[in-house]
């Protein structure tokens, strides 16, 4: 019975710890789980496992499945996804990503993904942005969704593995050979602490520190925040990737696959405006130049302005594509339209503007996906994966549907990984976690009862304003030194929050508290990686710095916390095939 009193925390052993459910968290666990039969494994998510932010990805996953029938290959795939990323990415990562993406569309649809096929019975390939021909696998325009049931499924069947639903991380632990993760159980409030050999971080990314975002409220990069105060780096932060539509004014993802299945992009004028920005790629071009075209839209007059929210927009045009092909291929998107602005896209064109939709930048990881430190030193028995994980294969701007297989192909590296580093835990390592432990008690405790002046909520809505106003998609020096400037001071104000909901049982108020603390810290992270750098780069481009200056900045960002300030590096870009030139569509 003493377990069940709130006072009493629990130490659970496992040998590998998954922090995340998404598909990159329950791909490494079906893969460590198969590689090594006897490891005991951990899932801890702060959802429902189901309610992960993988559910919502829509439009599909990159892999090239027919070089034939498609006039692709691996060297196609991989030359658009560096040229894409505006020659930041890693080549050895991408030419990772290329070679094993097609066997995960495979793995997949043996887990029972129901990918869309032709006639022939053959899995479909759609166009998606920056990519020069068809390659994206999709399952309507639900395909993370049934990703994520088809993971969900089979990790339930494996014996090894344990999920822990609702379960908040607040801490990492490092000692000489152990990891911890301090938890949360939401629904008793009770502390737990899950140690082992191995973690994990597979918790997506930070959109959310904006106040428009196409992702879930749960995206406030708590694993990337966690990680980098147990001691690992930031890479390439400032490389917030903005969707081109997101739906006006509630942000919601409307899928690239939109244009991929012919949608056009029309300004005020009915005008198909891309042309004048990527003539041969059209509605198809990559989305940093997409966005910075609908921006100067809009700042050029041509937009149109939502009354009640005050939003500037441009139009996304489906029509023309009839009903068959709505209902077949984009029938979430009607159902979203319909369902959430009262706007049928069969029948009127859709409002749609940039929004803050992946972290490209993250958790410094090697090609293994084992996390960094400033030096570049593997930080121990840490690994990183998915969104959260930069391996840098997206670079200065992502290629849409590659996130979906970079997150299986690392999945299944990571898995290896940890399989393979499964050691003793010793008495010494247990002592220290228990010191650990009690100390973060103490904290949460002293957080709970601590009269403070402001409440998160206040300093959440400055924070997504700053990120909004200062660090969006076109940037400049004097903007964003006021924007570094005021994350400071909230920064400082947040020492001094106010938690109001004194219970242990669901107190959202303490996670939403928690929450934010780790989203300040990564906003103030991207505004000063941004404000460093120097030059235009896919997604981070400057008024006052307009091109892209390879002698100074072909190196990737790399941030560690100093006390309560942050160091900043640079490392090199790893060109194996492709040497940088003018990107144009
Ligand atoms: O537009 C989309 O369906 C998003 C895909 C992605 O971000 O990869």
């Amino acid at each position: 019975m003493l377990i069940d009193r709130i006072d009493v925390m629990r130490f659970l052993k496992y040998d590998v710890i998954i922090l995340g459910s998404g598909i990159g968290g329950f791909t490494t666990a079906i893969h460590a789980s198969n590689f090594d039969k006897k490891a005991k494994i951990a899932v801890i998510s702060k959802l429902h496992a189901m309610r992960s932010h993988s559910v919502s990805a829509e439009g599909g996953i990159s892999g090239v499945l027919y070089p034939q029938i498609n006039k692709d290959s691996e060297k196609l795939h991989a030359y658009d996804t560096i040229k894409g990323s505006d020659y930041l990415s890693d080549q050895d990562a991408v030419e990772l990503l290329v070679k094993n993406a097609p066997k995960e569309i495979v793995f997949f649809e043996h887990l029972g993904v129901p990918w869309n096929r032709n006639e022939k019975g053959i899995i479909q390939e759609r166009p998606f942005g920056g990519m020069s021909v068809p390659r994206t696998a999709f399952a309507a325009d639900k395909t993370g969704f049934f990703m994520m049931r088809s993971l969900y499924d089979q990790v339930q069947s494996l014996p090894n593995v344990d999920i822990f639903h609702e379960h908040f991380a607040t801490r990492i632990f490092r000692t000489k050979d152990a990891v911890g993760v301090f938890t949360i159980d939401l629904a008793t409030g009770k502390h737990s602490v899950v140690y082992g050999s191995s973690l994990v971080i597979g918790t997506g990314g930070f959109s959310r520190i904006y106040k428009i975002t196409t992702t879930a409220h749960s995206t406030t990069g708590d694993g990337i925040a966690l990680a980098y105060n147990a001691g690992a780096s930031l890479k390439d932060v400032e490389f917030v990737q903005f969707h081109p539509t997101a739906l006006v004014p509630n942000g919601i993802l409307i899928t690239e696959a939109a244009r991929g299945e012919g949608g056009y992009l029309l300004n005020k004028d009915n005008e198909r405006f891309m042309k004048r920005y990527a003539s041969s790629k059209m509605e198809l071009a990559p989305r940093d130049i997409i966005s910075r075209a609908i921006i100067t839209e809009i700042n050029e007059g041509r937009g149109m302005k939502d009354k009640d929210s005050g939003l500037e927009y441009v139009y996304l045009d489906l029509r023309h594509l009839g009903k068959e092909v709505i209902n077949k291929r984009l029938p979430m998107i009607k159902e979203i339209c319909i369902k959430t602005i009262g706007l049928n896209p069969e029948e009127e064109p859709i409002p749609v503007r940039p929004a803050a939709h992946f972290t490209m930048g993250g958790l410094n990881t090697d090609i293994n996906g084992r996390v960094l430190d400033i030096e570049l030193n593997h930080v121990s028995n840490l690994w990183g994966v998915g969104e959260c994980g930069c391996v840098s294969v997206h670079g200065a701007n992502r290629l849409g549907s590659n996130s979906l297989s970079q997150c299986s192909v690392w999945g299944r590296i990571v898995g290896k990984e940890v399989s393979n580093n499964t050691h003793e835990i010793k008495n010494e390592d247990v002592k220290e976690l228990e010191v650990l432990a009690e100390a973060e008690d103490s904290r949460l405790k002293e957080m709970l009862s601590k009269k403070g002046m402001y409440t998160v909520y206040e300093l959440q809505d400055e924070m997504k304003d700053v990120m909004e106003k200062y660090f969006y998609v076109y940037r400049n020096e004097k903007e964003m030194k006021k924007g570094v400037a005021l994350l400071e001071k909230i920064l400082k104000k947040s020492a001094n929050l106010r938690i109001e909901d004194k219970t242990h049982i669901f107190n959202t108020n303490l996670r939403d508290t928690l929450e934010f603390l780790n989203q300040i810290e990564l906003a103030y992270a991207v505004g000063v990686a941004a404000y460093n750098r120097k030059e235009s780069r896919g997604a981070h481009s400057r008024t006052d710095h307009p091109k892209r200056d390879d002698k100074a900045w072909l190196k990737h960002t790399i941030l560690a916390k100093e006390g309560s300030g942050i160091k900043i590096s640079y490392s090199d870009v790893k060109i194996t095939k492709w040497e940088p030139e003018e990107r144009k569509y």
